[in-house]
């Protein structure tokens, strides 16, 4: 279950200064498809890693439960949201979202961001793990109950990030860890979801505007704000570099980024689907 293909013990600072919660506009209007008033909300945030995306509800939420497996991930959060915690608004719990610690139908609404491919499946084509994850998600939702799940399609990782193109077989990794939509989907209703329509793609970008620095992939800095990286291979990091300064020494770096970014325009980088609990 555990995520092992990126240490984020040690990660952890690197990824707060390098990401944004994109999308928090989509993730509301799902949440207005749960029975209960915004305000009234009580929502999991599954896998929450430095809070970002629960402190971006908290506004908005009348209780958030944030879970995650990595102590590093959560001190950051903590130290982040001490003064919500210390309101009683939000609580922090250290654990897998496979096997919660909470009673059933818990909660109004659950979120899992940018997850679901660090959900240890092997290769195992069936998604054996995420299957455990889902149905946790359903005994902990009451009746009604919305989930939503900010991941990227396969699309959206052939064409979404720029940088994904330098190291093709880590790209490829990457697809395998992800389940397709239509697999999600018949996943999510096996479970007992009703799928809601799919909101927009979006082509914001998670690391903000570090992200549109042509050269970032020869700082290893940057590189921690993607986990992406951490499937390429030290050889495969270093054949990035290089052609990355290839291109810069021949001066076709810029046209070649703008031609993989347009790209992104297209498909986006990340989709929000939700689904609720049916009810009996
Ligand atoms: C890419 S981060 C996303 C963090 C946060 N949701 C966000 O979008 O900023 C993935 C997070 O999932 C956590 N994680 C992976 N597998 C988990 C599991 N089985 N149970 C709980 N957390 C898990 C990792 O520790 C990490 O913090």
């Amino acid at each position: 279950m555990m995520s092992k293909y990126e240490d984020y013990a040690t990660v952890s600072k690197a990824y707060d200064e390098t990401r944004v919660p994109i999308g928090t506009e989509i993730l509301l209007g799902c949440l207005g498809a749960a029975g209960a008033p915004l305000a009234d909300i009580r929502l999991l945030d599954a896998g929450c890693g430095t809070g970002a995306y629960s402190r971006a509800m908290l506004g908005h939420v009348g209780w958030v439960d944030a879970v995650d497996l990595n102590e590093g991930m959560l001190a950051v959060a903590r130290a982040k949201l001490g003064p919500e915690e210390a309101a009683g608004r939000i609580a922090f719990h250290q654990g897998s979202i496979d096997a919660l610690p909470f009673a059933d139908e818990t909660f109004d609404a659950a979120m899992i961001n940018q997850v679901l491919h660090h959900i240890e499946d092997g290769a195992d084509p069936a998604f054996p793990a995420l299957a455990a994850v889902i149905a946790e998600m359903a005994r902990v939702l009451q009746p009604g109950g919305v989930l939503v799940i900010n991941s990227c399609t396969h699309e959206q990782l052939h064409d979404g990030f720029w940088y994904y193109d330098l190291a093709a077989e880590a790209r490829e990794a990457c697809v395998r860890r992800h389940i397709s939509a239509e697999r999600l989907a018949a996943m999510l209703t096996a479970a007992g979801f009703q799928m809601r329509p799919p909101a927009p793609a979006l082509d914001a970008v998670m690391q903000g505007e570090a992200y549109f620095d042509m050269t970032g992939p020869l700082s290893e800095d940057w590189r921690k704000g993607d986990s992406f990286w951490a499937l390429a291979t030290d050889e495969q990091v270093a054949r990035a570099e290089a052609r990355v300064r290839d291109m810069q020494a021949a001066g076709t770096l810029e046209a070649w980024f703008q031609g993989r970014d347009e790209r992104r325009e297209g498909v986006g980088q990340f989709t929000f689907f939700s689904a609720v609990k049916f009810t009996e």
